[in-house]
């Protein structure tokens, strides 16, 4: 069993970079990547990607037309293929039971049926999308009922990328993970990322261990970050500083320094709806503990967001109604321009429904994006929200600056021009800790920091 042509149904922030990944490492794979929106293919196939990742388009370009392509062909590329990697999204249920909590496996299901239908000889269908523990049963049940001398092997490939580093990561991951109940199969996957991954960490278990381990990767992260922001608005309480206290129980090995930056909370397509599907999975076996257990990150996560907001209006003296405020960042993290749950959404709808006037600003996010993100989530008036071309124009006549991403140009702004140019007296809340509040302190702006003591002007 060789993998020699791949079909990768999906072209969003997963399919795109880490096919382009797999295409550049593997010339001799051909590897296709479909999507049902036309638009999104367009996109790939033009100089300006739908992803923003850092060092993304360098790869594209290297790969696209020699063995990487992107098209709307997805029956004839899925007969093409001795491999078809699904990476469709996998989203929470809005409807029916589960809604709220469940996976919604309608697009998992409408590919497999597709890969029956259309799939020629011995094909590996591999899930690369997060799914619930023991859909690879589902996926397996559907592709046994095809005949006319078809064969599937399921494998379960879950990815670890984190956006704004995909590229980072899919280039030097610290495993790879190949479920599957065939060894030969699971040895065919593997040999394309031994391409460029060292052997040793590439990792192989059953079916059930690849799916429960995506899931539990990610409650693992998202609970480290409600962890901190728990422990953030404690030291904001007693004059403790968080950055000082992450500082000090990373230097424990057995804790370690990483994801312990307090923020706002955390954002992404992915951690929440992984975590209510966790959530809904542990309710669904009867163990209504372990789902609480779970469950709470979310909810501190979501009391974090409010509590920032909060935080803005109470300074500024209980009230916003009217005041000008800066939002410098509205992606989920820096380096993405995805807003898929972004804390900036919380953030921006509580002080709108509080009448702020927003002037926003973000360096990947276009205004039509930041309007679609808050229209989405809630009632919104768009004559309240201004979308500015620079972070300097929407601080200028401010009362407040947010920093709700940490984008790296914001540690260079120029204080001493706004400063002069907001309404005294002016407030910065950062929500990253990423500025220098020192220096912004003696400019004589009152400045707020997640987890910080409080405000003490040097
Ligand atoms: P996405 O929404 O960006 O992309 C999914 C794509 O699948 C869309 O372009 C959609 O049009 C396409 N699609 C849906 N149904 C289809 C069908 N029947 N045929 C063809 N195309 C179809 O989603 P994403 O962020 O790439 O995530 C995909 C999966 O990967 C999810 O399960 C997610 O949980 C998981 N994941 C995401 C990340 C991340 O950083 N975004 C990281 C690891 C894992
Ligand atoms: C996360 C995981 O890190 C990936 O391993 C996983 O593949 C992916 O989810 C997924 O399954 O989608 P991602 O959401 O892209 O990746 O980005 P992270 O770096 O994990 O950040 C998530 C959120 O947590 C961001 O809003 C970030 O600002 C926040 N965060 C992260 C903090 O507030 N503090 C931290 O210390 C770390």
């Amino acid at each position: 069993m060789k993998i020699s042509s791949i079909c990768c149904i999906g072209a969003g922030y997963v399919g795109g970079p880490t096919m382009a990944v797999i295409a550049d490492r593997c010339p001799c794979i051909r590897v296709v990547v479909v999507d049902i929106n036309a638009e999104r293919i367009a996109a790939w196939n033009s100089d300006s990607l739908p992803v923003y990742e850092p060092g993304l388009e360098e790869v594209v370009r290297r790969a696209r037309g020699r063995n990487l392509f992107f098209s709307t062909e997805i029956d004839s590329s899925i007969a093409e293929a001795n491999c078809v990697f699904i990476s469709v999204n996998t989203p929470t249920k809005t409807y029916g039971k589960g809604a709220g909590k469940a996976s919604d496996l309608r697009y998992l299901e409408a590919c497999t049926r597709r890969i029956a239908q259309f799939a020629r000889g011995h094909t590996l269908v591999v899930e690369k999308s997060t799914l619930p523990v023991k859909s690879a049963e589902t996926v397996q049940a559907i592709l046994s009922v095809v005949s006319e001398g078809k064969t599937f092997d399921v494998l379960s490939n879950p990815e670890f990328l984190a956006e704004g580093s995909a590229i980072q990561d899919l280039f030097n991951p610290d495993r790879v993970l190949i479920g599957g109940q065939c060894s030969e199969a699971c040895a065919a996957l593997a040999a394309v990322y031994a391409n460029w991954v060292p052997l040793d960490r590439i990792l192989t278990t059953n079916l059930w261990s690849s799916e429960m381990a995506k899931l539990t990767a990610n409650a693992f992260l998202a609970q480290r970050v409600s962890s901190i922001n728990a422990i953030s608005a404690f030291c904001e309480a007693t004059g403790a500083d968080v950055e000082e206290v992450a500082q000090a129980i990373g230097k424990d090995s057995r804790i370690g320094p990483k994801f312990l930056k307090a923020s706002a909370g955390f954002g992404g397509s992915c951690f929440k709806k992984d975590i209510l599907n966790l959530v809904y999975l542990c309710e669904h076996h009867g163990l209504p503990e372990v789902a609480t257990y779970w469950e709470q990150v979310v909810i501190l996560n979501e009391w974090q967001k409010h509590r920032v907001a909060r935080t803005v209006v109470e300074k500024l003296f209980n009230t916003v109604a009217g005041k000008r405020i800066a939002i410098l960042g509205f992606a989920f993290k820096k380096d993405t321009n995805d807003t898929r749950e972004t804390p900036a959404i919380t953030v921006c709808l509580d002080l709108l429904e509080e009448g702020a006037q927003l002037a926003v600003y973000d360096p990947k996010v276009s205004k039509a994006s930041v309007l679609s993100a808050l229209a989405h989530a809630g009632p919104t008036s768009t004559q309240q929200i201004f979308s500015v071309p620079s972070a300097l124009e929407a601080c200028a006549g401010a009362d407040a600056v947010v920093v709700l991403t940490d984008w790296d140009e914001f540690r260079t702004l120029e204080w001493m021009t706004i400063a002069s140019s907001m309404r005294q007296p002016a407030w910065v809340f950062d929500t990253r800790n990423c500025l220098d509040a020192q220096f912004i302190r003696k400019l004589g702006i009152n400045l707020w920091g997640v987890g910080k003591p409080s405000n003490t002007k040097k």
